[in-house]
């Protein structure tokens, strides 16, 4: 099966998490849009959503879902979110599409947190994929410089601004062992906005697209 074939599957799968007359949080990325799809052609109709980035805003309203603020909305009941990386504890890479930010925003204010993947994505330890993290333009230099003195090899992300004018620097060869650990020692540098590790604040489910079907861990 193709992986887009496989990110159809995975949404679909997921339509079974969600109830009619809910507020959704909704994550960013090919995976949500096959969700967003999967869900026009279904019979769930939402309140509304509350999205992770303006590529979603604009994917939900030509969905016909109405988009609302975050700030109106309090605790969402369910955020729904592709990833880069997944591991076993369902810690999670993200923010390849740039949206890491309020990705995680939404995540962390929401009671559950369904992460849909197909099972490329899937790893023993995170970090094949190169972390991304947010920066403020004027801290560049100083973050790289902090993210080397962490092991690093921080590159910036060409040409690309975040919804919220903000850089990316996306580092590799960092040593991920300890998520937890090194999620708050890169989120204390002052110019960071956030980095892509989801350790503090993992999937409460991953539901997985292989050959074989779909897998849940959660
Ligand atoms: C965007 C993300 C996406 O969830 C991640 O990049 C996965 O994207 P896709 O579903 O297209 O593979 O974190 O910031």
């Amino acid at each position: 099966m193709s992986q887009s074939r496989l990110k159809i599957e995975v949404a679909r799968a997921a339509l079974s998490e969600v109830d009619s007359g809910m507020v959704l949080g909704v994550g960013t990325g090919s995976t949500v849009n096959a969700f967003l799809d999967e869900l026009a052609g279904s019979d769930i109709q939402l309140k509304g959503a509350v999205s992770s980035s303006r590529a979603t805003t604009e994917k939900l309203a030509e969905t016909g879902i109405e988009v609302m603020d975050l700030n109106h909305v309090g605790e969402l009941e369910l955020y729904i979110d592709g990833a880069d990386e997944v591991d076993e504890h369902r810690r999670l890479i993200k923010g390849g599409g740039g949206a890491l930010t309020r990705e995680k925003i939404i995540a962390s204010a929401s009671r559950r947190f369904v992460c849909i993947v197909d099972e490329s994505k899937c790893v023993k330890v995170l970090g094949d994929f190169a972390l991304p993290v947010e920066v403020v333009p004027m801290a560049r230099a100083f973050v790289g410089r902090k993210l080397v003195g962490l092991g690093g090899r921080p590159e910036l992300r060409d040409g690309f601004e975040t919804d919220n004018g903000n850089l990316i620097l996306d580092v590799r060869n960092l040593d991920l062992l300890d998520p937890l650990k090194i999620e708050s020692e890169i989120n204390q540098i002052p110019g960071v906005v956030t980095c892509g590790l989801f350790a503090r604040r993992p999937a409460d489910r991953v539901l997985i697209a292989g050959e074989a079907g779909i897998r849940r861990l959660g």
